[in-house]
């Protein structure tokens, strides 16, 4: 019998790899998201448009379907990408969804969190995640907790600095992580979807500094001379403040962007892909100097 994958967060990075592979493998995919012209470019077998209040999405799960939530507000620093805080938007979104799977009868919850999440609490963006997390482990429903790395569509955001020349490097530019392609998180959650209940640890095969990480999108935009400009923790956060006063959301991510450029955010292999070869990729539709840090296909 074909199974049902119902997928939230479905126009983003990692649910749209999701579709992807999903339906490679045989699985009935139906996208949830709050826009149809973007939901239709996802590929999916259906698409459901809803604005994740419990009452929009009565009748989205059946008994036995799989759930799978890549929902959350954007990781863009720019402002134009919303002003909610990540515990505005993920908690409420997350949780409608986990209320109604739960009640639906569903096989399995699968959420995105982050690498480091429970440690990294303090901050809002982890915090808000990790409350979700808290939810899906406790709701009784078969789990599996996606903790990623840095994902490689996230670099987009910073494409307009690589075409520049001038890639802004925050916090410790030595230390290390190894990013992930999102075609591997969503290989690792379907992997998962007949196992017991997990949380994993993802993370990319090759392990950068922050320097290197800079150096790759310098490559990668054509500007192989290009500077990795460090910036002092001091500007960073007042750059972060100033942004806050246009969207709380965008001043919390800079921050937190600082808190993961400090120290080394290297977790065990999952994936396969470089980050090199998908930059190459990607440059091809380069989305120009400020379109990368807004909404893209990819
Ligand atoms: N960036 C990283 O390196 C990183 C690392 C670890 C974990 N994560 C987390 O992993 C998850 C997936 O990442 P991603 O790169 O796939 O994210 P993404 O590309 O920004 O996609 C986010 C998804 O959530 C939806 N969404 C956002 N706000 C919404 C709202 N108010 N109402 C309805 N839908 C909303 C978006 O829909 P629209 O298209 O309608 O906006 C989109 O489908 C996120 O929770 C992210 O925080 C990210």
């Amino acid at each position: 019998m074909t199974r049902t994958i119902i997928i939230a967060g479905a126009t983003g990075s990692v649910g749209r790899a999701l579709i992807k592979l999903a339906r490679g493998r045989g699985y009935r995919t139906v996208a949830l998201g709050r826009n149809r012209a973007r939901l239709e470019t996802c590929g999916a077998d259906e698409v459901r448009v809803t604005d994740f209040t419990p009452g929009s999405l009565m009748g989205a799960i059946q008994a036995g379907d799989i759930v799978f939530s890549a929902l959350g507000a954007s990781c863009s620093p720019s402002p134009f990408m919303g002003w909610k805080t990540y515990r505005m938007v993920d908690v409420p979104l997350n949780t409608a969804l986990l209320n109604v799977a739960t009640k639906a009868g569903a096989a399995r919850f699968m959420y995105v969190s982050l690498a480091f999440g429970r440690e990294l609490r303090r901050h809002a963006f982890a915090d808000a995640h990790e409350t979700v997390v808290d939810r899906v482990v406790a709701s009784g429903l078969p789990y599996t907790i996606l903790r990623p790395t840095g994902i490689f569509s996230t670099f987009r955001r910073l494409w307009g600095f690589a075409k520049l020349g001038v890639f802004p490097v925050p916090g410790k530019p030595d230390v290390k992580s190894n990013p992930i392609h999102e075609e591997d998180i969503a290989a690792a959650a379907l992997d998962s979807i007949d196992q017991p209940s997990t949380e994993l640890d993802l993370g990319g095969p090759e392990v950068f500094t922050r320097r290197e990480m800079a150096q790759v999108m310098l490559r990668t935009a054509g500007r192989p001379r290009g500077i990795a400009l460090w910036l002092p923790g001091w500007f960073h956060l007042l750059c972060a403040n100033l942004l806050w006063l246009a969207s709380p959301r965008a001043g919390q991510m800079l921050k937190f962007y600082l808190v993961i450029s400090v120290f080394d955010n290297v977790v065990p292999t999952a994936g396969k892909q470089r980050l090199e070869d998908y930059y190459q990729q990607k440059a091809r539709q380069s989305p120009g100097i400020i379109g990368g840090m807004h909404r893209s296909a990819w």
